[in-house]
């Protein structure tokens, strides 16, 4: 049976061959419920929807963002406003094809003007740790300083962590600028580029082909 994705595009085995078990998809759906029906902090009382996944369930690599935007609360899904489609041609970029990767967020409901809101960070936690302890991914990618440090309080600044494995993370972190960052000037694009030349050549050559 090919990976589950939960939303388009289509499948394609995982290219570690893992399968996911009735049992995890069954407790993903439920965990997925569970996310679409919180109302745990403010945030979930003013959202238009959750926002909870994108992806293969049986991911080598799952990328985190910080909180859906306007576009994303309006359909639901991660990614799919401006920095979505950067972040999907650095995907295209990488090789990865759809039963690869996934894509979710430090927070599930969108914040009044996008502001990141740690607070709400804290109440939604046990919702990405019990995401990723079903996902298993080989390698997490943070996007941007909210999610780094969320998956890595210890990290330096993102400037200084992004574009190179953190050595000693389980599963192995590889830090990105946001790619918003990356739409908002010529510099941070170019930034951008360099950090994804990285881990595409760590993907390729390095440890991580092994992921
Ligand atoms: N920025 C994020 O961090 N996540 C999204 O889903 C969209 C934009």
């Amino acid at each position: 049976m090919e990976p589950t994705l939960l939303t388009s595009p289509p499948a394609t085995r995982s290219p570690r061959g893992r399968r996911t078990s009735p049992k995890v998809r069954a407790d993903w759906e439920r965990l997925s419920q569970e996310i679409r029906a919180c109302r745990r902090c403010p945030l979930g009382r003013q959202r238009t929807h959750a926002v909870v996944y994108r992806g293969s369930l049986a991911p080598r690599v799952v990328f985190v963002g910080e909180a859906p935007g306007a576009e994303e609360d309006r359909q639901g899904i991660p990614f799919v406003g401006r920095s979505g489609r950067r972040l999907d041609a650095a995907i295209r970029t990488l090789g990865l094809g759809a039963g690869a990767y996934g894509v979710l967020n430090v927070l599930k409901c969108r914040p009044p003007a996008n502001r990141f809101d740690p607070k709400a960070a804290r109440t939604c936690r046990p919702f990405l740790d019990r995401q990723l302890s079903l996902l298993r991914p080989a390698l997490l990618v943070t996007l941007g300083a909210h999610a780094l440090r969320a998956i890595d309080p210890d990290a330096p600044p993102v400037l200084t962590a992004a574009g190179r494995l953190r050595a000693g993370a389980d599963p192995p972190l590889f830090p990105l600028i946001h790619p918003a960052a990356a739409l908002r000037s010529r510099r941070w694009s170019d930034r951008w580029d360099r950090d994804l030349a990285a881990l595409g050549e760590w993907l390729r050559t390095g440890p991580g082909t092994n992921l």
